[in-house]
């Protein structure tokens, strides 16, 4: 088949809700994609963070093979083997007490607002479900998420949406306060603020934020979909913030591929949701959690502070290209974010990225968003780089 007609195909057959890029992906290795005509692309996307352990990975194909060949599916009616697994590696290297799996990162959000809230309802009764969430943040595509989501573009159309969310100024804690009040059980936030434009919270408002909770019994929730998984050179964001969340969600890079999410609750939010109270019919399926497996096994110390080498190499050859369009170069780990000047536009420098074969993302207003596989080589690294600087350096743009 050709591009021109795979694109008809889904054109004609698909709901038409993505804005493609102009590229149909066929195969991959490491970190770098091919194209239907074999034409290879450096990839700096990840497929939007997941492609944790990039592409053709020996270990996650012989893990995800195997199980395949055992038991593709249980439903959570049974015990099997990968998910218990799965649940004590999560909690053994996290501190956290307990897991829950589901299948995409909304759906792990309204678990653990089910959770805060039952938390709450369990102890104080009705009156207590309000939830603060930070202006603009992201928290998926649910009617519930939606709403917890702080950027009114995405309260539009769907309305009645779910009700008790209430939106607090990032890195300000009075802000918080008042948007807080006696019916508040929870609040939410994502440590690096990621479709918002890769903002990091800074650390002395989230120990601050993490003392007022404790000192009202409000829970700190954390939403880890997009910074969990190694992504931000911690194997979860929280622990390079030296927090300890009640509870948090996580997905995208967790199972290198597959479609796999999920909750882990702290102590005393371990045994909040109880039978019949929060299911799913494929969450934790056992091929998805033997990845998961796979890919966690690899995330050992030395993978994690590559992570982070490879992370400042690539923020500082960015600034280093001194380039009239870029404001900021910043972010975490492999979580990193080019903020480009007012007026530059934004659109027509990442088709030209495109036009080079580098895949990136975009995140916020005007920021360009790097999340390459986790595994990316230092020669796939510098292929990127070389993108960028055409890119990047040509004056005639603004
Ligand atoms: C922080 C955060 N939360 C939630 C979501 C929603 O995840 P999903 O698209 O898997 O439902 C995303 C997706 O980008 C995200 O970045």
């Amino acid at each position: 088949m050709t591009f021109e007609e795979l694109k008809a195909l889904d054109h004609q057959y698909t709901m038409q809700t993505y804005g493609r890029f102009d590229v149909a992906l066929d195969h991959g290795q490491g970190a770098t994609l091919y194209d239907l005509e074999g034409k290879p692309y450096t990839d700096f996307a990840s497929g939007i963070g997941v492609a944790s352990l990039g592409y053709g990975h020996p270990k996650w194909i012989a893990a995800v093979e195997g199980q395949a060949k055992k038991l593709a599916h249980a439903s959570n009616l049974f015990y099997t083997e990968p998910y218990a697994k799965l649940a004590q590696q999560l909690c053994q290297r996290t501190g956290m007490s307990a897991a829950f799996f589901a299948n995409g990162g909304g759906e792990a959000n309204e678990g653990i607002i089910k959770l805060a809230r039952k938390y709450s309802f369990d102890k104080y009764g009705l009156g207590r479900a309000n939830i603060v969430t930070l202006k603009n943040s992201f928290h998926g595509r649910t009617i519930t998420t939606l709403n917890a989501t702080g950027q009114d573009v995405f309260h539009q159309y769907f309305f009645p949406f779910t009700e008790g969310f209430r939106y607090a100024e990032a890195n300000n804690l009075e802000s918080v306060k008042e948007a807080a009040g006696e019916d508040t059980c929870a609040v939410l936030v994502e440590l690096v603020q990621g479709e918002g434009g890769v903002l990091p919270l800074e650390q002395e408002f989230v120990h601050d934020l993490e003392k007022w909770c404790r000192e009202h019994d409000v829970l700190l929730l954390i939403d880890e979909v997009q910074t969990g998984v190694g992504r931000t050179g911690s194997l979860f964001c929280f622990q390079q913030y030296n927090i300890h969340p009640d509870a948090l969600s996580f997905a995208k890079g967790i199972a290198g591929g597959l479609p796999m999410a999920g909750i882990l609750a702290g102590e005393r939010c371990r045994n909040v949701l109880t039978p019949g109270t929060h299911a799913t019919t494929f969450g934790g399926n056992p091929i998805a959690a033997a990845a998961a497996l796979a890919v966690l096994e690899e995330m050992d110390v030395s993978f994690l502070r590559q992570v982070n080498e490879k992370g400042a190499y690539l923020r500082e050859k960015i600034a280093a290209l001194d380039s009239p369009f870029v404001e900021e170069v910043r972010g975490l780990g492999l979580m990193i974010g080019i903020v480009l000047k007012d007026g530059v536009d934004r659109a027509a420098l990442v088709k030209e990225l495109y036009d080079r074969r580098l895949l990136v993302l975009t995140a916020g207003p005007k920021t360009i968003r790097l999340l390459p596989p986790l595994v990316i080589s230092q020669k796939e690294m510098d292929t990127g780089l070389n993108a960028l600087k055409a890119v990047l350096c040509k004056e005639e743009r603004v």
